[in-house]
């Protein structure tokens, strides 16, 4: 199959929208979109954002790894993954994260396909979020 990866243009934000969508479906957490956009001729997207490591300096974040489902098994998502991976070498990151569902096992193994490894089963570490209420009480001075 032919597929090309490219940076992401304001004229794919409706394609991107409803991959977001899907991919919230796919995590049973479609009520938590609040964003919204119409329209698509792409099948697939990688969100990330550059962070930092106090240890380890520069770091990519990988937010969302997304390909539709008539579409997965033909190497779009390796490619996607390995065009991040590519931004965060010429970057001089040296970690690329993510996280991914306890339930979700086939991308659990599609990461581990790749070379990734698992941070909460060998280092322990635990995602932790701040949110509504508390993030208020939190910003209190
Ligand atoms: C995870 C996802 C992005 C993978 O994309 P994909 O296009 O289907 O994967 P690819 O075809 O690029 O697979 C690349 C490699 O991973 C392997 N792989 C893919 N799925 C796998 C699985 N379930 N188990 C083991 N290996 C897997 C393939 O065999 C292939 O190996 P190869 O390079 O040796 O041939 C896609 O399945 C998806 O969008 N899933 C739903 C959304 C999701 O869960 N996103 C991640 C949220 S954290």
């Amino acid at each position: 199959m032919d597929f090309s990866i490219r940076a992401a243009s304001l004229d794919d934000c409706k394609d991107i929208m409803r991959m977001i969508m899907e991919l919230a479906e796919y995590d049973k957490q479609a009520d938590h979109v609040k964003i919204t956009q119409k329209g698509h001729t792409k099948i697939g997207y990688a969100l990330y954002f550059y962070s930092y490591s106090s240890w380890k300096g520069r770091s990519i974040y990988m937010l969302d790894l997304y390909v539709m489902p008539e579409f997965r098994g033909k190497g779009v998502g390796k490619a996607l993954m390995s065009k991040v991976a590519q931004l965060a070498l010429a970057a001089g990151c040296h970690q690329l994260n993510f996280t991914v569902a306890d339930w979700n096992k086939p991308s659990m193994d599609f990461y581990l396909s790749q070379g990734c490894f698992d941070v909460t089963a060998s280092l322990g570490y635990h995602c932790m979020r701040c949110e509504g209420e508390a993030l208020e009480h939190l910003a209190q001075p």
